[in-house]
């Protein structure tokens, strides 16, 4: 057993101080055996604890990290940057550059509105498409996430289009009334909904690329059909590109399906590891907002310029030739060294992915497109995968739930290691 003192006497510290030990629920562990592991240095595809024990990355901070730990063109910018001020309150240059960045190499975007995470990006595109619109609803699907805001953190009732429950305690029922939550992939559920309720839909809000409850890989044609019926109705498309964005292409989920959404929210790669989220539209959506126009939204540290920095930075690099070629291809054959060797063994197991995410799913179904359709016992037997992970000196996010991400930083070597890891997990796991 690796020794793990110190993080279980960091964690016991922690929970005197911080409710459950920690800023964000499955940091604490709960998923897996154990209590969380306390990281103090990363660089590239590797991690650090506080007991020196070293691991090969495949959480990289939930999805930021696509040139891995202080990258090293990350951290000068940064330093660069951060010696001249840490806040202003007032506009910098940094904003139009990052800003620049990004509309100037996305189709599908005019204009974008940064903010400080996903949630708040996400909560600021539903009321500017409610305040564009002039409509209240909002549909989402089971199964995706669009971060901790009131109106969104709702599952299906009982019967399509009834009333959804709320996942939290603390939201009241009337926060949660104008959101319809349907099934991911169910045209028909869809087309019931806009026929019922399509004069007052504001958006049908999606994770083009569903990777918070496993990764739940849509047909293109169901995306299609979303475009197609916001085309018929006026209601808008609002892709949630938090973790997609950046990831798949550059474009995200977007550039990788050809589809172009009315809104688009990014978080996570966007910030190089800083807390950035942003929203973006077209120029005509995006001039509703204050102070152009009535949707208020607001700051004190929207596009602070050290963020925006770092974010400038780890983009430019995601714009390199074949830099998602590059990714893609080493992850596909990451995933594929796994899966012959489930294969060869007959292990009840699948790795999904997509570009450089992956998921490792505990059941061998090999299309997994909704949240009912995710075996029950994953977790349990995930349970037992993690573990022994862990100790062969492999992190990836600790719930069954999760999905990974191979970053610009990790070497054929790291794949090779990591996958080798994997198999002999899955070996403990399925003996
Ligand atoms: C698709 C999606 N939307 C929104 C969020 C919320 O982002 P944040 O955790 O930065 O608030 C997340 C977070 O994982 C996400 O994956």
């Amino acid at each position: 057993m690796i020794n793990r003192s110190a993080s279980n006497n960091l964690y016991e510290e922690a929970k005197k101080y911080l409710p459950g030990g920690v800023n964000s629920p499955v940091r604490a562990f709960r998923s897996v055996n154990g209590s969380p592991i306390f990281f103090e240095k990363g660089k590239g595809s590797h991690t650090w604890d506080a007991d020196g024990n070293e691991y090969i990355d495949f959480c990289c901070s939930w999805g930021p990290l696509i040139l891995g730990h202080a990258d090293d063109k990350v951290l000068n910018k940064v330093s660069d940057v951060m010696s001249r001020g840490t806040s202003f309150g007032a506009p910098s240059k940094y904003e139009t550059e990052l800003a620049k960045l990004i509309v100037d190499n996305h189709r599908y975007i005019e204009k974008i509105r940064f903010v400080n995470s996903g949630t708040e990006a996400a909560m600021s595109a539903i009321r500017l498409a409610r305040g564009y619109t002039g409509k209240n609803k909002v549909v989402k699907f089971e199964g995706c996430y669009h971060g901790h805001v009131d109106s969104l953190m709702v599952k299906a009732g009982s019967g399509l289009a009834t009333l959804g429950t709320s996942t939290s305690a603390g939201i009241p029922e009337g926060f949660i009334k104008e959101t319809i939550v349907l099934p991911l992939n169910d045209k028909e559920a869809v087309r019931a909904a806009v026929k019922e309720f399509g004069h007052d839909i504001a958006c049908i809000a999606i994770e083009p690329i569903p990777a918070n409850n496993g990764l739940l890989l849509q047909d293109k044609d169901f995306l299609l059909f979303l475009r197609e019926i916001c085309d018929e109705t006026g209601i808008l498309l609002f892709f949630d590109e938090v973790i997609s964005g950046f990831r798949v292409s550059f474009e995200g989920a977007s550039g990788y399906y050809g589809i172009k959404p009315d809104m688009v929210a990014f978080g996570k790669i966007i910030g190089g590891g800083f807390p950035v989220g942003a929203y973006a539209s077209s120029a005509k959506v995006m001039d509703c907002i204050s102070p152009d126009g009535p949707v208020y939204q607001a700051g004190t540290l929207s596009g602070n310029p050290v963020a925006m920095a770092a974010g400038i930075a780890q983009l430019e690099e995601c714009l390199n030739p074949d830099f998602y070629q590059a990714l893609e291809a080493k992850t596909a054959k990451f995933v594929s060294t796994i899966q012959s060797h489930v294969d060869a063994k007959g292990y009840p197991f699948h790795m999904f992915h997509v570009g450089s995410i992956f998921w490792l799913s505990f059941s061998n179904k090999n299309r997994v497109r909704s949240a009912d359709e995710i075996a029950p016992n994953g977790p349990e037997l995930f349970k037992v995968f993690f573990d022994t992970l862990i100790e062969k000196g492999v992190y990836v996010g600790p719930s069954s739930y999760e999905v990974g991400f191979v970053s610009a930083a990790h070497t054929e070597e790291d794949l090779n290691t990591a996958a080798e890891a994997i198999k002999a997990s899955l070996d403990v796991t399925y003996a």
